[in-house]
Parts: structure tokens; sequence; C-alpha cells
């Protein structure tokens, strides 16, 4: 498939995603979150793929939404055009995201690595939520997502005042999974998708559905739920597998059934 803003990949069993508008720090359009949208939705339906990588480039992850292509719009436009909408397609893919950052990765950047299961950064990372200098707030999940990974205290410094984290600050704050050398964050991330692409599909599935869970019901329904899809996993060939494979001291096999 050709893209005009996004390069696909696959690495073993890792569907990659660049982000491929290096001029503009990959600031994100419209047409680029469509193809990225897409993109995610083809490896989600591809069995050859087990995760996906999200990546930028070593100067930004992306800068944010497409500030040229909104500034002129007036808020019926927004509302009728609801490119933010568009994101909810992220929400449903079924298969582990991993974002692999470098550099910038700001606003809509950082709404964008959020949205992705883990994060893994380059030590060059900047992470932020800038929208205020421009008059507006973060509008694609940046004050309830960095507010759940954060906290209240330093959501609220990162977006009323701007202020970026490095990725050391980033990783002691709890926003991201881990922080390596420049010249390692990608093959780190693939490798971490790689390592999910080899584990029990379908327990991986639920275990994605059941952490985002946590954000999004009361603990007693999330807990409810939780349960009924490890007593669910007892009708799979995987689980019988699994636990025959740890009694007879040999690695599992995995079929996805
Ligand atoms: N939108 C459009 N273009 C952008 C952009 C963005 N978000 N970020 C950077 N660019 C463009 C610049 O305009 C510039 O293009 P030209 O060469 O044609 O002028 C090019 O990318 C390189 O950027 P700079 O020259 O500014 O590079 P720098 O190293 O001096 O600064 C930066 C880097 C600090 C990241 C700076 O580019 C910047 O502040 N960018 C905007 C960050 C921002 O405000 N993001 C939030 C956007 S709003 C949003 O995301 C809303 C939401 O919640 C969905």
């Amino acid at each position: 498939m050709d893209y005009q803003f996004i390069l696909t990949e696959v690495h073993d069993r890792a569907g990659l995603i660049r982000l491929n508008r290096p001029k503009q720090l990959n600031a994100l359009n419209g047409t680029l979150i469509e193809e990225l949208a897409a993109a995610a939705e083809a490896f989600d339906a591809d069995p050859a793929v087990g995760a996906v990588v999200l990546t930028g480039d070593e100067r930004a992850f992306a800068a944010g939404a497409d500030i040229r292509e909104m500034a002129e719009a007036s808020a019926v436009e927004m509302l009728l055009n609801d490119r933010i909408g568009k994101w909810e397609r992220f929400r449903k893919v079924r298969k582990p995201m991993i974002a692999a950052v470098s550099g910038f990765c700001l606003g809509g950047g950082n709404e964008l690595a959020m949205a992705c299961d883990m994060i893994v950064a380059s030590e060059t990372a900047r992470f932020g939520q800038p929208e205020i200098n421009l008059g507006v707030i973060p509008g694609a999940g940046g004050t309830q997502r960095l507010t759940r990974a954060v906290g209240k205290a330093l959501a609220m410094e990162m977006i009323l005042n701007a202020r970026m984290l490095t990725a050391e600050e980033a990783l002691r704050a709890g926003l991201i999974n881990r922080v390596v050398p420049a010249e390692q964050y990608l093959g780190e991330a693939l490798k971490l998708a790689n390592e999910l692409a080899a584990r029990a599909p379908l327990a991986i599935r639920l275990a994605k559905e059941a952490v985002n869970n946590a954000f999004e019901t009361s603990l007693t329904d999330g807990l409810a739920d939780e349960r009924r899809s490890f007593y669910f996993l007892f009708s799979t060939d995987d689980q019988k597998e699994g636990m025959k494979a740890f009694t007879e001291k040999r690695k599992a096999e995995w079929r996805g059934r």
C-alpha cells in the first residue's frame, strides 16, 4: 500500500509504522492521521503481525497536530471535520502498540504516543503538551491520559505551563516504559514488540483490554470483567498448551486458538 505521509515495514512479527513528514517534524495533518489509522488497522488484521511499533525519526516523534492546517479553521469547521474523532480508530486496535520516541513528542504527538500501550524512548526524547502557547488546550486526550499517567500535579504543570519533560523525567513520572541510548530506541521497541508477538495471542488481547478497562470502569466491574476473561481463557487451546508445557518443563507453542 502506498501512503503519502507514512511508511510501513514488517520486522519479523512486528509491524512498523514510520511517520514521514520529517521537514515538518512529523506534524499530524488530516491525511497522515487517516493513513496512520488505516495502517494500524491493516496490521491488526494481518495474522503475520503480532504487535505494532509506531515511530517518527530521530529529530521528532511528532511535534503535534499540524498548526498550519488548523490555524484559520472555525469552530464549526473543526466540529464538522471532527479530525480528532478519527483518532478513535486507534483505540480499537486489539494488538499491542508501542511508541518508539526520539526527539520532540509534543501536543498531538504526545497524545498519539499515549494512545499506544507502551512507550520506549531515546534519551533525546522530550515530552510536552504546549497547546497553551497557541491559546488552546490538548484536544486528543492530553488532559485525560496524561493526568492518569503522571498524576494531577505534573499534568497541571505540563498542560497549564507547557513544561517539557526529559526522557528520564518521563520515566520517573511513569509516562514511559524505558529510556535507552539514542541509537537503540527503535531496535529496543521492535525487540519488545516481537517478544509480545511471540506470546499467547488471545491472552495478550484480553490482557490489553483488561488493563485499558481499569481506566474506564469501577473496581467492582473491572474485577468482574477481568475474572470473566480469565475464565474464558480456559476454553482456549493455548491455556491447555501453556499449562501442559509448564508441567512438562518445555516451551509452549501458541496457536492463537
Ligand atoms: N504544525 C505544523 N508545522 C510544524 C509543527 C506543527 N505542530 N511543528 C513544527 N512545524 C514545522 C515548523 O513550522 C517548521 O517549518 P518551516 O521550516 O516550514 O518553517 C519545521 O516544522 C521545523 O520546525 P522549527 O523550525 O520550529 O524547529 P525548531 O527546532 O526551531 O523547534 C519545536 C522545534 C520546539 C518543536 C517547534 O517546532 C514547535 O514549537 N512546534 C510546535 C509544537 C506545538 O505547539 N505542538 C502542539 C500543536 S497543537 C496540538 O497538537 C493540538 C492537539 O492536542 C491535537
